[in-house]
């Protein structure tokens, strides 16, 4: 195993997790089974600190709730420590090129969580550091959400190869980064938004066009699908087009009806933070269907699956 020339601890060659793609189908096998065992290990309260002495920074240039306790605590129960780093009161505010940024916190640090604006800025910064770099939300993605979110399906209804989810609203970060899981993974998504926030592929980093398909009804899109899922009609860095917004979006709410239309048993996902009577029916929401609080608490899970694999490579243990 090579050894880090700055601080001598074993590393595995460096690799990032800046959008759901850059791991192949084997890697998220993988991972899936591994946040099955680190999630056993932590429900039966079994200590696990595979990654004593290590250190996460979290950067975050945008609000967060999940995201934000779910890597500290994750890394903290895994042995490690986290420091959160906030733009307002950082250089990084102040101008400080986010390559120079890089270079900087990556040899301070073991491994660096990013939530930002644009990908090209998680981008540059992964260009720069000698670390594993995480995106934990860029405008164009949310890779560690759908990590979560695929390791509940599977957890509640098996493999998820051949199903259909189906996407109602903004064709936005999550939304994109359902479509690359869904080639990875060999499954579809139905997708439905309103006229004018339709899909882009090549924004969405698409291969192409065989694991997705366009509807311009929502209930079109929901029927037979096994997950239903939405997000906010207005994702941070949009907040200028909220009225807009609003009106455009007033047709495309998750409700029980469509819920009726879709597979018997489909299960409900929303990434949260979520708005009742907006982009879902609090029925919905707070319904039988619904698996949102597990799928929350997945991201922890999840992500120190992913945090382990970044930094140790595969285990047996
Ligand atoms: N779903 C999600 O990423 O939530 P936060 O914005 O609270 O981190
Ligand atoms: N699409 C939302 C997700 C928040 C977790 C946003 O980017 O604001």
């Amino acid at each position: 195993m090579p050894v880090n020339p700055i601080s001598g601890k074993q590393t595995v060659a460096v690799k990032h997790f800046l959008q759901f793609k850059d791991f192949t189908r084997d890697e998220f096998e993988y991972l899936f089974e591994r946040t099955r065992i680190i999630k056993q290990k932590f429900k039966a309260y079994e200590q696990y600190w595979p990654l004593i002495d290590r250190t996460l920074v979290m950067i975050f240039e945008k609000a967060s709730t999940r995201t934000r306790l779910s890597f500290e605590a994750g890394m903290q129960q895994l042995g490690g420590s986290a420091i959160y780093l906030n733009t307002r009161d950082s250089q990084l505010g102040r101008g400080e090129p986010v390559e120079d940024a890089g270079q900087v916190i990556s040899r301070m640090s073991d491994l660096v969580m990013i939530r930002t604006f644009d990908q090209s800025i998680i981008e540059r910064f992964a260009a720069n550091s000698r670390v594993p770099v995480i995106n934990g939300l860029t405008k164009e993605y949310h890779p560690c959400q759908i990590l979560a979110d695929i390791y509940t399906f599977i957890e509640q209804c098996g493999p998820i190869q051949g199903k259909t989810v189906a996407w109602i609203g903004d064709s936005n970060n999550v939304c994109n980064t359902w479509l690359q899981a869904a080639e990875i993974l060999d499954f579809n998504v139905h997708v439905s938004t309103p006229p004018g926030y339709e899909v882009e592929p090549e924004r969405a980093g698409l291969f192409g066009a065989d694991h997705y398909e366009e509807f311009a009804d929502p209930m079109e899109a929901a029927r037979g699908a096994h997950l239903v899922t939405t997000d906010v009609w207005t994702s941070m860095g949009f907040e200028a087009e909220n009225e807009e917004r609003k009106k455009d979006f007033a047709d495309w709410q998750v409700d029980e009806e469509m819920m009726r239309i879709a597979a018997p048993d489909a299960l409900f996902m929303h990434c949260l933070p979520a708005h009742r009577g907006e982009e879902v029916a609090a029925a919905v929401m707070d319904g039988p269907q619904s698996v949102v609080w597990g799928e929350a608490e997945n991201r922890l899970h999840a992500q120190k699956a992913l945090m382990e694999y970044l930094l140790l490579g595969r285990v047996d243990k």
